[in-house]
């Protein structure tokens, strides 16, 4: 089954969006293995964005994501990945369709609430950097069954 990792950003959670953002991960059908509170440091944030290196934006990208306690999680289902990229919206909230967390809730590029991982390699890398293996979770939910009954 796939894995993506989630990041619920520091204005999310200044903002009091944690729950709306995770719920409608949730409600979308993914499950979460793996969850924990923390605030990212400097290097961490360089890791995690280390594609962006060199880019305008980021050092203030890396300025903003360490700037507050964030919640990290993993979350597990079919096609999570882009499944995760479709509820979040496009990176520009002011171009985000209404319906998405980003189109909904944001409107700063530079402050846009949620990141999900853009692929299926990148979310292995970027899962390691927060969870050992031992922290993500295995457990099946009735709901499984009941839809595997159904097809
Ligand atoms: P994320 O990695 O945070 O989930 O966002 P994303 O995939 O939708 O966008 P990405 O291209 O990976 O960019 C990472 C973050 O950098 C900021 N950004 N600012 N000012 C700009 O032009 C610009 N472009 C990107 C955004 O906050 C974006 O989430
Ligand atoms: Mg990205």
């Amino acid at each position: 089954m796939e894995r993506s990792l989630v990041l619920v950003k520091p204005d999310a959670m200044q903002r009091g969006l944690a729950g709306v953002i995770i719920s409608r991960l949730e409600r979308r059908g993914l499950k979460i293995v793996a969850i924990k509170m923390l605030q990212m440091d400097k290097a961490l944030a360089q890791r995690h964005y280390a594609i962006h290196q060199g880019k305008a934006f980021f050092n203030d990208l890396v300025e903003f994501i360490t700037s507050s306690p964030i919640i990290t999680a993993v979350f597990e289902g079919e096609k999570a990945v882009e499944a995760i990229r479709q509820t979040m919206g496009e990176t520009d909230p002011a171009k985000a369709s209404p319906g998405t967390i980003r189109g909904d809730f944001g409107l700063d590029i530079g402050h846009n609430l949620v990141h999900g991982s853009d692929s299926t390699e990148n979310a292995e890398k970027e899962i390691s950097l927060f969870f050992s293996p031992e922290e993500i979770l295995s457990y099946a939910k009735e709901i499984d069954n009941c839809m595997k009954d159904l097809k």
